[in-house]
């Protein structure tokens, strides 16, 4: 169990052997300290190494509850409240359909758009509905806004039955969600209070959603108990999240400003806004930190390829990718051969694919472009369980090499404060 089920490949990163000698100097520091530097933050660390088991089994009978009564789960939330549950739902159920005995998971509090909770509202007409509210602070703007009209749509439409139909997920102690949970008889998970939300995927914040999705929470957070195993070493040659935190921080030295994640399977579209928002907001501020961006290949070679190969070079490239997808297709023989692609037929799809990252990678690294790339076995929720983790950890060692602190956000209470202020002048008028 103590193996890194990720294979990290970055020939083209090249650093000294001096450099890297001193990168461990300064891994081994962070990598011994972190947890008592940030004891507050930290909980996500040794979370998947608990016994789950009492709270994995409430979470499958909630959601049992929910598949049984309900057509459609309505999640409420934003940022690290709802992204991870998305990103995780997206990369493992089926592109066109809903996975075999799940129901319909939708997200709605991560924006402030009057369309999009207005039609929201007219297809959940015929559904009977369920809806899961998350907040760690229980006091975000856009999650409380569509809390407030989803909570009288359920008391409109069920009446005192809209008790049962209402799950809260946040603190333990703080918070208005917290407040109005306990005096109306919602039902409760608890967000630890030492977790913080972009690292909250894998507590009750991600589970429960996933859950009615219809993935397997167990495999999930198998995955990520055998990250936090495996990756609990400082040693560089034995830790592939800090080599990777490792080689982006040399790359931003250098000079590089942003970081393009890239992967070839689109279900992981969304999987790529959780990692940036990880990343995102980990890292940048004080002024420093590389931008995170994000692109879903061969799709998007056709509209920023020509940029990463010939333009402005200010990126380097980390290619995600999965060596066994499930279900593929062979391209078929064609008599006619009038489009001259016999030479592919019996060839599969996902092969082709797998060869698409290769020519990517050669031309790209020809281009002068650093490639760093990242492997796993398969595309199922043991893995994303564990690349979850590896994300995670690998992001709190790269903000500590950067200076920052990983489990803050003081800028984002900038555009808070902001829209506040215009809000209440709003009310003054008025
Ligand atoms: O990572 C974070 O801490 C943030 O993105 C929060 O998750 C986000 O702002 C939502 O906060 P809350 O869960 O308190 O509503």
């Amino acid at each position: 169990m103590s193996s890194d089920l990720i294979k990290l490949n970055f020939s083209n990163v090249d650093m000294l052997d001096k450099e890297w000698c001193a990168y461990q100097a300064k891994v081994d520091d962070i990598h011994h300290h972190l947890e008592q530097l940030f004891k507050d933050s930290v909980g996500w660390i040794g979370y998947p190494l608990q016994n789950q088991s009492v709270l994995l089994q409430q979470i499958t009978n909630i959601a049992n509850e929910i598949r049984e009564h309900a057509e459609i789960l309505v999640v409420i939330g934003v940022g690290g409240s709802y992204l991870g549950a998305r990103a995780i739902q997206d990369a493992l159920t089926p592109y066109f359909k809903i996975k075999k005995g799940a129901i319909e998971v939708v997200y709605v509090g991560q924006n402030l758009s009057g369309a999009y909770i207005a039609q929201l509202l007219d297809y959940l007409a015929d559904k009977n509905v369920y809806v899961n509210v998350i907040s760690k602070s229980g006091t975000t703007m856009e999650t409380a806004l569509a809390f407030r009209v989803l909570k009288q749509y359920m008391d409109e439409r069920y009446g005192i039955e809209a008790i049962e139909r209402i799950i809260v997920t946040t603190d333990a102690e703080n918070g208005l969600l917290k407040e109005i949970a306990d005096h109306t008889g919602y039902r409760q998970f608890i967000i630890p209070a030492n977790i913080g939300g972009r690292y909250s995927v894998l507590t009750p914040v991600g589970l429960l959603p996933v859950a009615v999705a219809g993935i397997d929470i167990d495999e999930l957070i198998n995955g990520a108990k055998h990250a936090a195993m495996s990756l609990n070493h400082s040693r560089l040659e034995r830790n592939n999240a800090y080599c990777y935190a490792v080689f982006r921080h040399f790359l931003y030295e250098q000079g590089y400003k942003v970081e393009l994640l890239a992967s070839f399977e689109p279900s992981l579209k969304n999987f790529h806004e959780w990692w940036m928002q990880l990343f995102g907001e980990s890292e940048g501020k004080e002024r420093k930190g590389l931008f995170p961006s994000a692109a879903s290949y061969s799709t998007d070679l056709h509209a920023i390829g020509q940029f990463i190969q010939e333009g402005n070079p200010i990126l380097f490239e980390t290619l995600l990718y999965f060596e066994e997808v499930q279900e593929d297709v062979s391209v078929p023989y064609d008599t006619q051969n009038d489009d001259r692609l016999n030479y592919l037929s019996n060839r599969t799809f996902n092969e082709m694919n797998n060869i698409s990252r290769q020519g990517t990678a050669l031309a790209h690294i020809a281009g002068g472009v650093p490639v760093i790339q990242l492997q796993l076995p398969k595309l199922d929720a043991y893995h994303i369980g564990y690349l979850i983790y590896f994300f995670m950890k690998a992001c709190a060692m790269s903000a500590c090499l950067l200076g920052v602190n990983p489990f803050n956000q003081p800028g984002v209470e900038a555009y808070k404060n902001k829209m506040l202020a215009l809000l209440q002048k709003i009310q003054i008028v008025n």
